[in-house]
């Protein structure tokens, strides 16, 4: 072919085979030929041997190695055909940024990730292939070292969710460092940013709280935790990520009300982007705090504080709840009574601050080390305490004669000292 002859057959080429919107949208010209954009991983990384492509017949000029390179893979009609014929993954970003490829599909759901595989054995060449650059690439993109990816074995971590949770680490040790440095309480801001790049967990387990139609939901769980076989002790990830579990620690403790200064947890449930249906949860063991993060409407925690678990949950819907901005605000309730989460819009991250049931049943190594900026483990008689003196309802039998406290309470996060716009500082609870 001459340099005229494919002049000629590109004509109105660029039309029929259009870049990606996310590209021709916002275009970087200063960003590296070799550094490429997240939602093109996003799409790479879900590609499989038999996911149908198309490319665009001679994109590139003759007379030079990736043209004879391309003529040669072009002809392929799917991934497994076209790493057989010569291309790879960096190939493919090169080429989809580009236009050169249409996907037909399918792909998948998500990431190939080959530590939750049950069967490595049927992985194909091209899923290997994706899961060794996308791990490169990673490393590289995050500043982590491959290494530091691989030192993940018995902790049921892909490298890609390690990776987002030692960013999560770094940025919390720095805030920490920053706060302790300039004498001040850890920000929402701060807070936020930690749970953003944490790699959450696909938890399966919590049917209680999945949303209609969902069967896993982004939930993980830090500091004391029964597991599957029925021990109790610190989850991995706490001792794994202490600074992770520090900061979220430290953002309730430099924060606490006067009145709830004895409030006792010794979990953290951390929660992102569901709406949990209603539920009571059933191994708390007294009061929890609750706060949630980031730009979103709507998501208000729904609180039946009357609920007595004396009747079904359908027969609560109609009754008056209460309903807690907890976007502004920081709530103390009582999650064996019934609640629910708003539905909302945007990017919502919660945080529950908990006592496990079971924590007297932990070890005492871990009892005696709670996750660093804990309270601790509470006793029986603290919890009590703490719930009355906190004004929220705790399920633990009472024999003393103090008068029942208020079912919960709700702080306004800007009565507490924190980052709040004037705007926000309207009264934050209703009533419905
Ligand atoms: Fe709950």
């Amino acid at each position: 072919m001459t340099s005229a002859e494919w002049k000629e057959l590109q004509k109105g080429m660029k039309e029929k085979w259009p870049q990606p919107k996310y590209i021709t949208d916002n275009p970087e010209p200063e960003r590296s030929h070799t550094s490429y954009r997240d939602e093109t991983y996003e799409l790479i990384t879900r590609w499989m041997s038999e996911t149908k492509i198309e490319y665009r017949p001679h994109a590139k000029a003759p007379g030079t190695k990736s043209h004879v390179r391309y003529e040669k893979y072009a002809m392929a009609k799917t991934v497994g055909e076209a790493l057989e014929l010569g291309s790879w993954p960096a190939d493919w970003c090169w080429d989809y940024e580009r236009g050169f490829i249409k996907v037909l599909g399918p792909v998948r759901t998500d990431p190939i990730d080959p530590v939750n595989c049950f069967d490595t054995t049927a992985l194909t060449d091209v899923d290997r292939c994706i899961y060794r650059w996308s791990v490169k690439e990673l490393a590289k993109k995050c500043g982590l070292s491959l290494q530091d990816l691989r030192d993940n074995t018995n902790t049921g971590e892909s490298a890609i969710m390690r990776a987002h949770r030692l960013v999560s680490q770094r940025t919390a040790k720095a805030a920490l460092l920053a706060a302790k440095k300039d004498g001040r309480c850890i920000t929402d801001g701060e807070l936020l940013k930690t749970l953003q790049e944490w790699g959450f967990a696909r938890n399966p387990n919590r049917n209680n709280v999945m949303p209609d139609g969902r069967d896993w939901v982004w939930s993980d769980t830090l500091g004391l935790m029964r597991d599957r076989t029925g021990d109790i002790h610190l989850t991995k990830a706490t001792t794994n990520y202490p600074e992770v579990t520090e900061i979220i620690n430290k953002w309730l403790t430099d924060r606490l009300p006067a009145e709830a200064k004895g409030f006792k947890f010794t979990s953290l449930n951390l929660n992102k982007n569901y709406a949990a249906r209603m539920h009571r949860d059933g191994n708390n063991f007294g009061p929890s705090m609750i706060a949630a993060f980031g730009g979103f409407q709507g998501g208000e925690l729904n609180y039946w504080c009357e609920d007595n678990k004396e009747e079904g949950l359908d027969q609560l819907e109609g009754r008056p709840k209460e309903s807690l901005k907890l976007g502004q605000g920081l709530a103390l309730f009582n999650g064996n009574s019934a609640h629910s989460v708003e539905k909302f819009e945007g990017e919502r991250y919660s945080v529950v601050y908990f006592t496990a049931g079971c924590h007297a049943k932990a070890p005492p190594e871990d009892r005696g080390s709670p996750p660093s900026g804990s309270s601790g483990c509470p006793t029986p008689r603290q919890t009590r305490s703490s719930s009355r003196s906190c004004g929220a309802r705790a399920d633990i039998p009472s024999r003393d004669a103090a008068p029942e406290p208020p079912a919960f309470r709700y702080w306004p996060r800007a009565a507490l000292g924190q980052e709040m716009p004037p705007s926000s500082r309207r009264s934050s609870r209703t009533r419905s």
